[in-house]
């Protein structure tokens, strides 16, 4: 049996979709787990390049069934023009199943993620405003929608009716903005419910039968870790648990029947929207690295923030997700480099720490204790095998391992699916 959790160990964008798309030929299930369309997963294959929304990465294998789970946030418009586009270019999407417990974004968190984000001026988280925050809130306030919910037009409207009463009074009178319409809205989603209703089921029981069956299950995280409201570096985080443990319960899989975790790392650092990131190059080599590997938001095309590897993030990391090893993605952006750091340790007041803090002000003043290595200067992009890679190269993968005490189970040089070395099998 192989239950496989692919998540993101930093800020995202790891290249999450490059390899679970890799990785999928071994899997009959893929299941996105958290997040939303706030998520942008790039996968570079045979049948060309793509940028998926909500839409799990194995979508391109003929045997795969592609699963939304319950702790995914669905916005119904985004999951249709996804789809016709993946229709048009001749990708089937039919086998896509979509949990009946999973919440569904509705038109006005799309506003107040806007308002929300606008009244905090200099202070905006920088979301993705498409609606996460306050969908996420929804759910937990128990005032959510479900796709379940879309299977009966008479519940659905009560349910729209009630919340929408109380989003307008808020909208109206705390933002002085025109309420929006209930009927509009609910002949919207009456339209969403026709097409998606035959896709709707109970995706936990599929998957647990599928486990039962002794078939490959691949779990797709959202996000990355230190974007995790609890762990991550809060209020500058997501709405939901971008963790191994927040892809059992957005899938609806007990933990014990994961057989790996894999945790996804760049071989540098990158973050998008605000909030602190203790190893941020803000001089030329940052720049150099954003020019490099086209460091730019995938959905919202915003430029990412480029630093080093910084291990006491990534330690953290581990200790939480307990990662059986690890995927190290994009080694060949740092081909051109030459001198390469990695950070340790921090120091932050004329002491050093090796523990993440918790507090955004301590997170700020930690600066960076660097360990320097040699580049390799060469081009890494058509090695498939680790022995290939120059010296140098070796000897910075084999150091990250030292630092984090897992092993490098794959190394992506490059965005296609092909450009993957393997040193220990997963599945
Ligand atoms: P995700 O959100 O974790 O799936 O990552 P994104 O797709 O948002 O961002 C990762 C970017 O890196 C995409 O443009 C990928 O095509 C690209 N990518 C993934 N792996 C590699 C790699 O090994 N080398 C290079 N050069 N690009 C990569
Ligand atoms: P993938 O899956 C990188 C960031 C946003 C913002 C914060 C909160 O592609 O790795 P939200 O819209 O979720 O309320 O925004 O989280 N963020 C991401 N950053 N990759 C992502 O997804 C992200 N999803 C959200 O930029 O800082
Ligand atoms: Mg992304």
């Amino acid at each position: 049996m192989s239950v496989v959790a692919a998540i993101g160990g930093q800020w995202g964008d790891e290249g999450k979709g490059k390899v679970v798309d890799y990785l999928a030929v071994q899997a009959r299930y893929v299941v996105r787990c958290s997040g939303g369309d706030n998520a942008g997963h790039t996968v570079v294959n045979p049948h060309g390049e793509f940028k998926l929304r909500l839409m799990p990465s194995g979508v391109f294998y003929k045997g795969t069934t592609s699963i939304i789970g319950n702790g995914v946030v669905l916005n119904p418009a985004v999951l249709n023009s996804e789809i016709d586009g993946l229709n048009s270019r001749g990708i089937d999407t039919s086998r896509l199943i979509i949990s009946e417990r999973t919440n569904l974004i509705m038109p006005y968190h799309i506003v107040f993620d806007g308002l929300e984000e606008e009244a905090l001026g200099g202070k905006a988280i920088g979301t993705t405003r498409k609606g996460i925050g306050p969908a996420f809130a929804d759910k937990v306030a128990r005032t959510g929608i479900r796709a379940g919910d879309l299977l009966d037009k008479k519940n659905l409207r009560e349910k729209l009716t009630t919340a929408l009463e109380y989003k307008n009074k808020i909208l109206t009178k705390v933002y002085g903005k025109e309420p929006l319409s209930a009927d509009e809205i609910y002949e919207q989603y009456c339209d969403y419910a026709d097409r998606w209703a035959p896709r709707i089921h109970d995706t936990s029981s599929m998957i647990s039968a599928a486990i039962e069956r002794n078939e490959p299950v691949l779990l797709e995280g959202a996000q990355g870790f230190l974007l995790d409201p609890d762990f991550g570096t809060y209020p500058f985080a997501t709405s939901s648990s971008p963790t191994v443990a927040g892809a059992c319960i957005g899938s609806g899989i007990a933990p014990n029947l994961l057989t790996h975790a894999l945790g996804i790392f760049k071989a540098y650092q990158t973050r998008v929207g605000a909030g602190p990131m203790p190893t941020e190059l803000k001089d030329e080599t940052g720049e150099t690295i954003r020019e490099l590997a086209h460091e730019y938001g995938t959905v919202s095309q915003r430029p990412r923030r480029c630093g080093w590897f910084d291990t006491v993030a990534a330690r953290f990391s581990i200790r939480i997700n307990g990662f059986d090893s690890i995927a190290v993605t994009r080694l060949d952006v740092l081909d051109k480099m030459p001198q390469i750091n990695i950070c340790t340790s921090y120091k932050i007041d004329g002491k050093t720490i090796d523990y993440f803090p918790a507090s955004i002000a301590e997170l700020e003043k930690c600066q960076p204790v660097y360990e320097e290595l040699p580049g390799w200067e060469s081009n890494t992009n058509d090695i498939r095998n680790f022995e290939k890679l120059p010296e140098n190269a070796r000897k910075y993968v084999l150091r990250l391992e030292e630092l984090l005490s897992r092993p490098v189970s794959l190394i992506s040089v490059g965005k296609r699916r092909e450009q993957t070395i393997i040193r220990q099998n997963i599945f």
